[in-house]
């Protein structure tokens, strides 16, 4: 089997039901920080890492997203005329060559672990990734980008982990480690948001992986685990008890969870202070909101 991640997998077939009623009839992933959409970053993470084929697992209602990446000749007609580069070149990382995005169906939100079982026709004997778009993460080296540098010393599986506070871990799928090696941990277990009780660790998995096509063989099963979901986690962690590496990488970077309301807003602010054109701006209003905040206490 190569080594080489060339292809990555988006599952984007949730019913996003925590932003209704936006969701009713826009896809999360189209949801925007400031002006970018959430699909976007993880495009761009994805190219970073030198992904070529990107399939979304997708689903009734997410015709947006097939729309945002296909060319828009009108609209690049009159920013052509008025002479808008910038923009055209903004637009112009949009687009995908033509061949280089493929959609399959998930017919009904089973769970994580059966949207990407999906896509298992379009894997040959290769590692591919998996990025979810709503874990967002500001980090001077994309995250997939320091994953696939590691993974080509350690090959196996592999998951993105950082820690998390041990009263949130439970909403989280967790390992168990084992040995550490600078950013690399071992995975001798991992499972999907268990009771405070049984949890291995606060090491929580997040989502960014690469993993080999004995994965896809075992969602085959259809098992359905935790939330009365087909979980990727379990997946995981039957590969890892079939004698599979399994693990995880400790990346370098802030994540934001734009799957939760609360997650979004701190991203959307998080990344316009970051721009050159929205700082100031921004700032003098939050600085107010926070002094009237106080004086009202
Ligand atoms: P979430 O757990 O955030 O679910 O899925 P959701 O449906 O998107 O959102 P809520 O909880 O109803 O608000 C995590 C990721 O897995 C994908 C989602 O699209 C999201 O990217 N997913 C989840 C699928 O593609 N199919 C599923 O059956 C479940």
């Amino acid at each position: 089997m190569k080594n080489k991640v060339t292809k990555a997998i988006f599952p984007v077939a949730g019913l996003g039901t925590r932003f209704l009623p936006a969701t009713k009839s826009i896809p999360k992933e189209i949801l925007s920080l400031v002006d970018k959409p959430l699909i976007q970053y993880a495009i761009d993470e994805a190219r970073a890492a030198g992904i070529r084929e990107f399939i979304f697992v997708t689903s009734r209602g997410k015709g947006a997203l097939e729309d945002y990446f296909d060319s828009a000749p009108q609209l690049e007609s009159r920013l052509r005329k008025a002479g808008k580069e910038d923009l055209l070149k903004t637009l112009r990382q949009t687009t995908m060559e033509s061949g280089a995005i493929a959609y399959v169906r998930q017919r009904e939100a089973l769970g994580l672990g059966h949207a990407v079982w999906c896509a298992r026709r379009l894997i040959a004997r290769e590692p591919f990734a998996v990025i979810l778009p709503d874990d967002v993460i500001a980090a001077e080296k994309p995250c997939l980008q320091q994953m696939v540098e590691a993974y080509e010393e350690t090959g196996g599986n592999m998951v993105a982990a950082m820690e998390v506070p041990p009263e949130q871990a439970s909403q989280y799928g967790l390992i168990e480690p084992g040995s550490i090696k600078d950013r690399v941990i071992e995975v001798r277990n991992m499972v999907e948001k268990p009771a405070p009780k049984d949890a291995p660790s606060n090491i929580a998995v997040i989502g960014r992986y690469i993993l080999t096509p004995a994965i896809l063989r075992n969602l085959n099963r259809k098992f359905v685990g935790s939330g009365g979901e087909i979980q990727l986690t379990d997946a995981i962690a039957e590969e890892i008890r079939n004698g599979g590496k399994v693990t995880a990488y400790r990346f370098d970077g802030r994540r934001f969870d734009c799957g939760s309301k609360a997650g979004f807003l701190q991203a959307a602010v998080a990344f316009a202070l970051e721009r050159d054109d929205l700082r100031d701006e921004l700032f003098t209003y939050l600085e107010g909101v926070v002094m009237a905040r106080k004086a009202a206490q």
